[in-house]
């Protein structure tokens, strides 16, 4: 613990101290990362409140001298200066002033704790404040801020409530309009809304009062350095070896493909995976309202879609981008998340000769996904016969892979599925490996298999034929069969 011999003398001056910033409340850095596939126990009826993160709350006596601290410091220095400096200058430079302001305060504390209050400070003065240690942390997803004193973080597939807390909601604001300014954008009370990204790639929505009624609701899914790889994905348990291979052919071979999920199930992921299978001499058109992927290739270009300015004007729609598209002699368009009538444009592009191209959509199963297109491209505005519409999905989407969050906080490919065709007015699909659940451990984990549903021909193999992939192909199928207890293949009937 620390407190106050006295509080008496004055602050060292320096230079004159423009705009001050506001006062904040902080959280400890110095909560250990907790490992990525740690799993919590599984929720029992009626669901427990997330468990708070195991993460130091400092005492109320921290705070009040953290913003005697903090305030001393705004008087002292010359923010506009500081700017001109680096951040690892501006960090000592505070560093500086601080420790001199601790002594003449007679503040008495540890090392350890000088160095948390310091720690604390220059994340408040140079960086998104209290949300510093959060965004350090490499194994947190996304990051849920629901007003100055309640966040959320995401961590293994888990949500759970941290110690995190800033001094108020306008500290709150101070810091998301830091955040959106970055990108050129504003968000205040008349223009509530905003999209925007971290410099390091993470994306982030702010919606702000009197829209968001308890204070503004930051939400950040945080960029990952290193984005999961197909090869990471077995690991985790999410996919086989074998329906790794499957998905690198559809890659590969040029299908159409449809990644389906709920949100935050893992599709973007998925996405970039998928697009890893794909051959460094294609020219490929990427398009996202805010750019997520990461492709190897190396040609690439990137596009992404912009918003109105404050006079309603100027912006640029995922169909603008796509139509556009069209003319830039894409070999294939990669749609980071179809929402609305893009979709018809997407449809079009795999039907003239981009194959291959690829999308997102927010749905359940892939027969949700074939009718959240069809609704898409009806409450576009297209006055086409539904039966037409199903053609349309038909004639051009190949493949459907089902990205799902359990229960338990693991993310798993739970269909890779063709579209075949239609029977009479409905669109028929066939699932080529899918994943069930067949119990439930001790801790509340899931156990489950993979298994392919005994097709050994799905209405890829040509194209895989061509592309000299069918052997692998029918390897990785036959090897992804399940036999039952008298040893007879499970097949479709029994998924
Ligand atoms: N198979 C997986 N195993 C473990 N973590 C995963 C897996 N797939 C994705 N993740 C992690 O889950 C988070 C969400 O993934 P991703 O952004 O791909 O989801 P999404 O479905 O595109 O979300 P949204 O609907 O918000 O766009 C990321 O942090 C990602 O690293
Ligand atoms: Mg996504």
């Amino acid at each position: 613990m620390f407190g106050r011999r006295s509080n008496d003398p004055s602050t060292p001056k320096r230079i004159a101290s423009p705009a001050p910033a506001a006062p904040a409340a902080s959280v400890s850095a110095s909560a250990p990362a907790a490992p990525r596939q740690q799993v919590q126990p599984a929720p029992v009826a009626p669901r427990p409140e997330p468990p708070v993160e195991q993460q130091r709350r400092h005492s109320e006596e921290y705070y009040d001298v953290k913003t005697t601290v903090f305030n001393a410091l705004i008087d002292t220095i010359d923010l506009t200066q500081l700017s001109k400096l680096d951040s690892s200058a501006a960090r000592e430079e505070i560093r500086d002033i601080v420790s001199e302001i601790i002594q003449i305060k007679n503040v008495v504390m540890s090392i350890a704790e000088q160095e948390e209050l310091l720690e604390d400070i220059c994340n408040d003065v140079l960086g998104y404040g209290p949300l510093e240690p959060l965004l350090a942390r490499d194994d947190i997803a996304d990051i849920m801020v629901n007003g100055a004193s309640t966040t959320y973080i995401e961590v293994g597939g888990k949500v759970q409530r941290t110690g995190v807390r800033f001094a108020d909601n306008q500290q709150l604001m101070n810091i998301c309009q830091r955040i959106v300014s970055q990108v050129g954008r504003r968000v205040d009370e008349s223009s509530p809304i905003c999209d925007a990204r971290l410099p390091d790639g993470s994306r982030v929505n702010v919606i702000a009062p009197p829209l968001a009624i308890d204070g503004p609701a930051l939400t950040i899914r945080k960029f990952k350095k290193d984005r999961l790889k197909l090869e990471q994905l077995v690991k985790f348990g999410s996919i086989t070896p074998q329906a790794k291979t499957v998905l690198e052919i559809i890659g590969r071979v040029r299908c159409n493909v449809l990644i389906s999920g709920g949100t935050g199930s893992g599709k973007t992921t998925l996405l970039n995976c998928l697009t890893g299978s794909i051959d460094h001499d294609e020219r490929i058109i990427t398009c996202e309202d805010s750019a997520e992927l990461q492709l190897q290739q190396p040609h690439v270009v990137r596009l992404e879609t912009r918003p109105p300015n404050l006079e309603g004007e100027g912006e640029i729609k995922m169909r603008d981008l796509i139509k556009n598209c069209l003319r830039m002699r894409p070999e294939r368009i990669i749609v980071g998340e179809v929402r609305g009538a893009e979709a018809f444009d997407l449809l079009q592009a795999m039907n003239t000769g981009h194959d291959g191209s690829m999308g997102t959509l927010h749905a359940n199963s892939p027969r949700e996904a074939i009718s959240r297109l069809e609704s898409m491209i009806m409450m576009g505005g297209f006055s086409l016969p539904v039966k037409t519409i199903r053609e349309m999905i038909t004639g051009s989407v190949d493949v459907i892979v089902q990205a799902s969050r359990l229960r338990d906080g693991s993310r798993k490919v739970t269909h890779i599925t063709e579209v075949l065709g239609m029977e009479g007015e409905v669109v028929t699909l066939q699932n080529i490996i899918v994943y069930e659940i067949t119990g439930e451990d001790a801790n509340g984990k899931l156990i489950g298999r993979h298994r392919s549903t005994g097709i050994a021909r799905p209405r890829f193999w040509d194209r895989a034929e061509y592309y000299g992939e069918s052997d692998r192909l029918a390897v990785a199928l036959a090897e992804s069969e399940v036999s039952d207890a008298n040893g007879n293949p499970l097949g479709e009937q029994n998924a």
